[in-house]
């Protein structure tokens, strides 16, 4: 990889989006084909299913099941590289400060930048900080795995528990149970992320505190739910070490870039893994706070994800827009989202280790580019980030697939399967890999009028059982599921959501709609608390909330 240094690169977007050639262009193009269905589009280009794939680092993409022509994925790109795609993508890859509103690089590529290259943060190479953390991460895992770390009382760690919220919990979460199948068995896993006191309670029912390790990660140190968790947590241990504080030392590490507030916690920071600024929370699972990743799956593996990571990044960097995989997946999300109003977009990994992929998506996808301001603050006049969804497959067949093949809303989906499973077991995979292909075929092409007639149906049943069809999907497929892979797939979506917030010339990297509630929080909480009732100078309907709230309180 080249060196790269900091350059003022000129980030922002002069020309309004939909003033845009390209826009106005697709506009006209969506008009002359909205109708057109997939059944046409297939039967007119019998190499279709062919030619509207795109294979990277492993991951084959096949995006024919799209309500696209060629003409379309041109325009789409054309609308990509006139947003200045290509020049953000260069200006995030250097480390240039493109989260204005912070004034922060954007640097998650940089986590998994391989040891020998260069990238500049302010004049500094950020690179061996990483891969200093990394040793650091390597050596404390190796010591606890092996039981060489051990507890106050000299007995061997076997619970470890993340303690977090956010990006310091989605992460961690889904990529323990993502890779679950290469974990370390004799350990136990737990995560709490919410304030309320069943999230703690139930993940240390059954627990001895003398064998328990926290990971308090937080990159600000300072978040509500993951302080007051830490502070439930060190009451713990010391209640069950009979209250000697000298414990918490081989009990609490911390994960952040707040050493201060690490230590004021009473956690040496020695025992502190860090991270930086330039660091988003929901793009760190690679970070430090992918720790209880990397003491469950072993260093060596979690090097491997950082491996596939860094191919998808590549992959990302220099491949033509026709064939790069997350601006092919971002540009079909603008399509969607912007010309036919779809709202949603539904994630369906036909592989039950990714059950909480849905859910990590959400925050990486919805947290970034749920904004309706543009980077020099101007009121966007078409939609942004679409709310992600999903559950793995089969469930979601016997759930909310009645909605997708015969409601009346477009919603696109994102299918991902594998070419064989982690726990083979009879017919199981077949079956499986039966329902993904039977559902993308289904949604496309549905079941005509005629279709349903010659089947005998009786008159008055018949439009119950048609299925209108051309329902959009990708497929995704790769081989296995192994933390190379989930690196891959990751990153993948990591740049979709990049190629997106480019086009819609938002700011994917700041969050400041999470700001007023736990500004507004901060404030209620001494009116919950207060013995006596205080003035409320909140709206009559919180107003009255809190009283009825604090009279429930009082009654047993
Ligand atoms: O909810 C807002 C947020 O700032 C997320 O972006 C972040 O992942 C989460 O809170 C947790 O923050 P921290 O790691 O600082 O505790």
């Amino acid at each position: 990889m080249a060196k790269r240094t900091a350059a003022k690169t000129k980030t922002r977007n002069p020309k309004p989006l939909t003033k845009r050639k390209a826009w106005k262009a697709l506009e006209a193009h969506y008009k002359k084909i909205r109708k057109l269905h997939l059944r046409s589009l297939f039967a007119d280009d019998p190499k279709r299913g062919e030619r509207m794939t795109a294979e990277a680092a492993g991951l084959f993409l096949d995006y024919s099941k799209n309500r696209i022509t060629s003409e379309t994925l041109k325009l789409l790109i054309w609308l990509a590289e006139k947003s200045g795609l290509r020049t953000r993508i260069d200006a995030m890859f250097r480390g240039e400060k493109i989260n204005i509103t912070e004034k922060r690089a954007v640097l998650h590529v940089a986590l998994r930048a391989p040891q020998g290259t260069s990238i500049m943060v302010d004049g500094e190479n950020v690179v061996p900080q990483v891969h200093a953390v990394l040793d650091k991460m390597t050596d404390f895992s190796n010591r606890v795995r092996s039981g060489d770390w051990k507890g106050h009382t000299g007995k061997r760690i076997r619970n470890i528990i993340n303690i977090g919220i956010g990006g310091s919990d989605l992460g961690p979460v889904m990529a323990y149970e993502a890779l679950k199948h290469y974990s370390d068995r004799s350990l136990n896993f737990r995560f709490v992320s919410n304030v309320d006191s069943t999230d703690f309670a139930e993940a240390v029912q059954d627990l001895e505190p003398s064998e328990t390790l926290f990971i308090v990660s937080s990159k600000t140190f300072t978040t509500l739910e993951t302080m007051t968790n830490a502070h439930t947590a060190r009451a713990w241990l010391l209640n069950g070490l009979i209250g000697d504080e000298s414990a918490v030392a081989k009990h609490f590490v911390a994960v952040s870039t707040n050493a201060a507030e690490v230590s004021k916690f009473g956690i040496d920071t020695a025992n502190m893994f860090g991270f930086w600024d330039w660091v988003g929370g929901r793009y760190s699972m690679d970070s430090a706070i992918g720790l209880s990743t990397m003491l469950a799956i072993g260093p060596g593996n979690f090097r491997s994800m950082l491996d596939g990571f860094h191919q998808m990044d590549e992959h990302f960097r220099t491949a033509p827009f026709e064939s790069n995989l997350p601006v092919l997946m971002g540009v079909l999300g603008i399509w969607y989202t912007d010309f036919f109003g779809a709202q949603t977009v539904a994630i369906l990994p036909y592989e039950q280790y990714l059950k909480r992929f849905p859910a990590y998506l959400q925050q990486l996808a919805m947290e970034s580019n749920g904004k309706h301001v543009t980077l020099d603050g101007s009121e966007v006049d078409y939609p942004t980030g679409p709310v992600y969804w999903g559950e793995p497959g089969t469930n979601g067949q016997h759930s909310f697939y009645q909605l997708i093949h015969q409601g009346t809303r477009l919603i696109p989906c994102d299918f991902i399967a594998f070419g064989h499973a982690l726990n083979p077991m009879g017919r199981h995979h077949d079956m499986l890999l039966a329902n993904v292909f039977a559902q993308s075929e289904a949604l496309a092409f549905g079941k005509t009028l005629e279709q349903v007639k010659a089947e005998g149906t009786p008159d008055w049943l018949v439009p119950h059982r048609v299925f209108e069809g051309n329902r959009p999907s990708n497929t995704i497929l790769a081989d296995r599921l192994t933390p190379e892979v989930l690196g891959k797939l990751v990153a993948l979506y990591e740049h979709i959501v990049f190629t997106q917030g480019t086009i819609w010339q938002i700011n994917s990297f700041d969050q400041w709609g999470v700001e007023l509630g736990k500004v507004l929080a901060q404030r209620i909480i001494p009116e919950l608390e207060s013995p006596k009732e205080q003035t409320l100078g909140h709206d009559a309907s919180t107003n009255n909330l809190i009283r009825r709230y604090r009279k429930l309180k009082t009654q047993e």
